[in-house]
């Protein structure tokens, strides 16, 4: 009996862990200089627009905020602003209803940073369009305040890579879209996150496209077993993740007017800014095999609309530095 009780109460307690805690849609506005969040529906569903304003999380101290990413774990916001010297974090905590930052701090210094990611171990991936640099400052890094990124990726050993747009990242690959050089340095490139002996003597050797359809690219974003992203004007594309060699891209919508950022919700949704119709869509991306022409629905209004992150407050470990 007593075991029982036990049980149930794990079991209890683990449904948080799966999923059902509250999360929150985090955008940026350029346009503004302001970063804003609406709180997710309790039962799971997908964000709508309702009418109800956006609420602002940062309101100064930022200039140009575009691309944005979250660390669940750490409580990390990492805002890439590319009109301050440097990659910026603040810390994120949520009692439930509202979100809130505390002060910031910059964790890459000397760096022009349009788009960042972060992976699961909360190691930041970061693209320096200027320099033509995929940048990384490793979760250790920050807690140890080194400011100086490494470099996984510089143009000028690696022809894929020209003035790079939006990344995304996991545990083991890098994701980038180049603004610049198709169709000869491609659309979206993977590579390695972490240099083998193989691409320590050879850059490119990492280094995959996986598709080349698009002269400027600017927001990816990894869906389950997708890969979606966002060109200048009107469409947002989908590839399959394991795409090696001969790669179909699917138009998953024309409909945009200038798409930015996307976000995977973890749950099956994707959010999508679009900056001109100042507002973020989503859509069901859990699908098998791409569609095209997906009905977008609208979730959430916001002037500029253009990066996107989605803060689960459910996985925040205490004991973790923030
Ligand atoms: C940001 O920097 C760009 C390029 O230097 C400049 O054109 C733009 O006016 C700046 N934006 C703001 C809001 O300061
Ligand atoms: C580097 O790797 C690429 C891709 O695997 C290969 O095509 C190229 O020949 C290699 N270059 C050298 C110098 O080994």
């Amino acid at each position: 009996m007593r075991t029982s009780c036990v049980f149930l109460a794990l079991a209890v307690q683990g449904a948080a862990g799966f999923g059902e805690s509250q999360k929150f849609l985090v955008v940026s506005s350029p346009a503004t200089g302001h970063l804003a969040y609406a709180k997710f529906p309790a039962d799971g569903s997908p964000l709508a627009a309702d009418g109800q304003a956006m609420k602002t999380l940062i309101k100064s101290g930022l200039v140009f905020p575009q691309g944005i990413a979250i660390d669940n774990h750490r409580g990390r916001l990492f805002v890439a602003d590319p009109n301050q010297t440097g990659l910026v974090m603040y810390p994120l905590t949520s009692n439930g209803d509202t979100l809130s930052v505390g002060g910031s701090k910059i964790i890459a210094d000397n760096v022009q940073t349009r788009a960042v990611s972060v992976d699961g171990l909360g190691n930041v991936v970061f693209s320096d369009e200027p320099t033509s640099r995929i940048l990384r400052v490793s979760a250790k890094m920050i807690d140890e305040g080194t400011t100086v990124p490494e470099v996984i990726y510089d143009g000028s050993a690696v022809p894929s890579l020209k003035s790079p747009g939006g990344v995304a990242s996991d545990n083991y690959f890098v994701y980038w879209l180049n603004k610049a050089g198709a169709p000869q340095a491609g659309t979206l490139i993977r590579g390695l996150q972490y240099a083998t002996a193989e691409t320590i003597r050879n850059a490119t050797a990492g280094v995959q496209m996986l598709a080349n359809n698009a002269l400027k690219c600017y927001g990816v974003c990894i869906a389950g077993g997708n890969l979606f992203y966002t060109d200048e004007t009107a469409k947002l594309y989908g590839v399959n993740r394991a795409a090696t060699s001969r790669h179909v891209v699917t138009t998953i919508s024309s409909q945009l007017q200038a798409p930015r950022g996307c976000a995977h919700d973890g749950a099956g949704t994707v959010y999508v800014a679009d900056k001109t119709q100042n507002a973020v869509f989503q859509f069901a991306a859990n699908m098998d095999p791409l569609e095209p022409n997906t009905a977008l629905a609208k979730a959430a209004d916001l002037q500029g609309a253009f990066g996107l992150a989605i803060f689960d407050a459910g996985y925040i470990s205490p004991g973790l530095l923030r």
